[in-house]
């Protein structure tokens, strides 16, 4: 799969670290940034990474910022992404089955470098359930289109 990595500042060395985990799991990468870490905006990037899966330009995305949710909430707000914030890997797998996230979310002041990669693989090798699932996602993009 094509996975888009997005980071703050905060996040740098964890992304560094999770962005060679997934290559070497056989996936491609494209890196949105930040390289650095003076310190920055994580709605920028939260964008960056919402517009390419948005696009259909990756199968997927990942986003790291202190804690998550400002970049997942900047995320959110593009059209046609559904992330949520992953700190464990049961909720990992569970956004895929249950919620078809095409973005994950997490912190990097919040978990580990090895849990933040047990939370990618499980979010990876999940697959949405459909079923009952998908009317509900269907609910979610229906709220998005009511109001733009
Ligand atoms: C940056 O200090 C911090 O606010 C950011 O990484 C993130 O945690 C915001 O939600």
């Amino acid at each position: 799969m094509k996975i888009a990595i997005g980071n703050d500042h905060a996040a740098t060395d964890l992304k560094m670290e999770i962005a060679e985990y997934v290559k070497s799991l056989g996936h491609e990468v494209i890196n949105f940034g930040t390289d650095g870490h003076e310190s920055c905006d994580y709605p920028a990037y939260g964008e960056k990474v919402g517009r390419a899966v948005a696009a259909g330009e990756a199968d997927c995305g990942i986003l790291i910022c202190g804690t998550g949710v400002g970049i997942s909430l900047a995320a959110n707000k593009v059209k046609g992404v559904r992330c949520g914030v992953c700190s464990d890997t049961t909720t990992a797998h569970l956004i895929k089955e249950h919620n078809n996230a095409n973005i994950i979310a997490f912190g990097a002041r919040i978990v580990g470098s090895e849990k933040a990669k047990d939370i990618v693989k499980a979010y990876l090798e999940a697959e949405f359930m459909g079923g009952r699932h998908q009317s509900r996602v269907d609910m979610i993009g229906e709220i998005e289109q009511s109001q733009r």
